[in-house]
């Protein structure tokens, strides 16, 4: 297979995407991402590893670091998350509260942001300090210490994330949330503002793709079971309400972001990142999104 050539294609098509689609401006300090940028690597269990255009700009992670968090949770917690946190797609925006009024309390599955604040509390409980543990976690699987909190967006998501701080104390009236609504925001709106490249996040995730196992070291970090769920989950929550039209034109799990990237798994195979700002409606990357979606195309290599 020729990954140079196939990325090089991917980034030609791309072209007349980038430019559509619109940032997440309701995060103010997004805003001025320039729509224009485009970047994608790939990670093999191999060894391999490939990329394209700007995949070695950090961006803003946002919702990507829910597959962090919640792989901590379940090195921590184990199944004992599944008591406070329901495995089902949501099929509303990853924002919305009017499910959790009516599942008393119970978020729909822990890659909606409320299913995420739960997952942080827990995380919280453990570790006593759910900010740098899981910093301490990207950098430690991405191999770069260099990866760090981008505070000026976490400081704007706090200052006018009025949903999220709805959504905790929503879900601290129901008896789900066990610490300090305001420590766990403040923890989980620093993990959304992690600045990680394309090469960065592909490391990163590459572990899913290998059966729960770190590459360089063939250490367990979670066991074979708990990837396939992880995996499973990405599968049927990971794009939010768009879920359903990433898995038919894809065929790969994904975890997607607001800062416009996509983490994408082939088990056995790779690990891709893939980044450009401009969003669809449903908040995930238009340009991104097409590009995983002819690279697995073009690999003729997916799930399915
Ligand atoms: O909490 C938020 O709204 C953002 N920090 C993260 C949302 C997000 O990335 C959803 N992704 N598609």
């Amino acid at each position: 297979m020729n990954y140079p050539q196939i990325l090089d294609d991917i980034f030609q098509h791309v072209q007349p995407l980038l430019g559509q689609g619109k940032v997440a401006d309701y995060i103010p300090e997004l805003a001025h991402i320039p729509l224009h940028k485009f970047g994608m690597a790939v990670q093999m269990v191999d060894g391999r590893s490939f990329h394209i255009g700007d995949a070695d700009e950090p961006f803003s992670i946002q919702s990507m670091s829910k597959l962090f968090t919640l792989t901590l949770a379940m090195q921590l917690a184990g199944d004992a998350i599944w008591q406070r946190i329901g495995r089902e797609p949501s099929g509303t925006p990853f924002n919305s509260l009017v499910q959790l009024e009516y599942e008393n309390g119970i978020p729909r599955n822990p890659f909606i942001n409320v299913g995420a604040l739960v997952v942080t509390d827990i995380i919280l409980t453990h570790l006593n300090d759910a900010r740098q543990t899981v910093l301490d976690f990207v950098q430690m699987l991405a191999a770069n210490p260099a990866i760090h909190f981008d505070e000026a967006v976490a400081r704007s998501e706090a200052e006018t994330g009025f949903r999220n701080v709805a959504l905790a104390n929503f879900i601290k009236s129901f008896g789900n949330m066990h610490n300090d609504p305001a420590i766990v925001l403040d923890a989980y709106f620093h993990h959304c503002s992690l600045a990680m490249s394309c090469l960065d996040a592909a490391r990163a995730g590459l572990f899913l793709a290998n059966e729960g196992r770190l590459l360089k070291s063939n250490e367990q970090l979670i066991t074979h079971r708990q990837a396939k769920y992880i995996k499973s989950l990405m599968l049927t929550c990971g794009l939010y309400d768009a879920v359903g039209d990433f898995a038919y034109r894809v065929g790969l799990p994904g975890k997607s972001g607001v800062g416009g990237g996509i983490l994408a798994v082939m088990p056995g195979h790779f690990s891709v990142c893939v980044w450009s700002p401009g969003l669809n409606e449903s908040g995930n990357s238009l340009a991104g999104t097409a590009a995983l979606e002819l690279f697995t195309t073009l690999t003729g290599i997916s799930i399915f």
